[in-house]
């Protein structure tokens, strides 16, 4: 199957630093994602061996079809690398050429090479010269700022490079979090290159799917934040909505929790990574709402509150707080029953998570 057949009318989970770690990534596929990104890996932390990095590079058992996104700057050191992780069992090498965080703009990584669209077609260009066979994708933002919105320019000039599809982010660096995606701009970039274009932005729900498809023509939809609170949204993508039962959200974070502790280890060190990251998700888990009474969808951009919750289950697991969050990781990590009266009462402190991917991330 090649590329464009692989992602016609696909939803590609989101490469996530952090989100996407192997057993959510392994949780995932088994809700039906059939494209996966791993988390972004730097090229130089590669060429210097660095274990952490070479653990974000491996394909998850059954993975069906696993994506790596590099990171890096320099033309050959990216063409090294993807070769590298070609050769570790790759399907495809994605560039970042998003990342707003500053310590990589800084050193002129992601987002800031979005504003220098020669040097995307130069490490495209490499990146293709490295690879035997998998495809080389660039994944873009809309520009720096809404004054230095080149997004055309940006997408043009990964295609020069050879790239084989080209993935859109439809917001600027700027932006973060805080607009809504452009799915008009996405659409500009699916009209103006010969290769797929797979649109990035506030896909929450399944209508979101075929709606973002339909305005864009792009050829497939990622999902990031959406994947998080919702894992089940690949399901969704199938089946259709799904009023999912608070019973059903607990046995699928329990699979996770059960994923979590083959892949790190069910001794002491394993365990605290373990604890470590099913309190991370928690933090997007809780932000999880049902189409509302009024038959409206709750957005991206907005948080619902527990205020829709039909049971003192549903209303536990909406809760972002930090009390809460420790409370129901302890349970989920031991596998004990999660009786919402027993649950501690609301401590001020919000959850590390609730707001965290206005900020830093993405
Ligand atoms: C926790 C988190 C980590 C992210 N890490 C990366 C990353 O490593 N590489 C990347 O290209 N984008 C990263 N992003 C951005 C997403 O891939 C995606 O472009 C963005 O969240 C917009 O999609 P959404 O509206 O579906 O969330 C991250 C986003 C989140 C929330």
């Amino acid at each position: 199957m090649d590329l464009r057949q692989r992602l016609d009318g696909a939803v590609v989970m989101a490469p996530m630093t952090r989100g996407g770690n192997l057993p959510y990534r392994r949780l995932c596929a088994e809700l039906g994602a059939r494209v996966l990104m791993s988390e972004m890996t730097v090229a130089r932390r590669l060429k210097q061996k660095r274990r952490g990095e070479f653990a974000l590079i491996r394909r998850a058992p059954g993975e069906p079809y696993f994506g790596v996104q590099l990171a890096g700057t320099d033309a050959e050191e990216m063409g090294w690398a993807a070769a590298l992780v070609e050769s570790r069992g790759a399907d495809l090498v994605d560039v970042n050429f998003g990342c707003p965080i500053d310590h990589f703009t800084r050193k002129g990584m992601g987002a800031a090479l979005g504003r220098q669209p020669k040097r995307i077609r130069r490490i495209v260009e490499a990146m293709k010269r490295a690879v035997a066979a998998v495809p080389v994708t660039a994944k873009i933002r809309l520009g720096w700022n809404d004054a230095d919105r080149n997004y055309l320019d940006q997408a043009r000039a990964a295609v020069d490079g050879g790239a084989d599809a080209v993935i859109v982010h439809g917001r600027t660096r700027d932006a973060r979090y805080r607009q809504s995606a452009d799915w008009e701009a996405i659409g500009e970039v699916a009209a103006a290159v010969p290769v797929p274009v797979v649109g990035n932005g506030d896909i929450l729900f399944p209508h979101h799917i075929s709606e973002a498809r339909a305005r864009s023509g792009c050829a497939a939809v990622m999902a990031g934040r959406g994947v998080l609170i919702k894992p089940w949204l690949f399901r969704e993508a199938i089946g259709g909505y799904e009023d999912i039962t608070p019973d059903d959200r607990l046995a699928i974070y329990r699979r996770y929790v059960d994923l979590a502790r083959e892949h790190w280890g069910e001794d002491e060190h394993g365990l605290t990574r373990v604890r470590e990251f099913v309190a991370w998700h928690l933090g997007f888990w809780c932000r999880y709402a049902p189409r509302r009474a009024d038959l409206t969808w709750p957005g991206m951009q907005t948080r619902e509150g527990a205020a829709f919750a039909r049971s003192p289950l549903e209303s536990l697991l909406a809760r972002g707080d930090e009390a809460a969050i420790a409370w129901l990781t302890d349970r989920l990590v031991a596998r004990d029953d999660v009786d919402p009266a027993e649950a501690p009462a609301p401590s001020a402190a919000p959850g590390s998570a609730s707001d965290r991917d206005e900020s830093a991330e993405g």
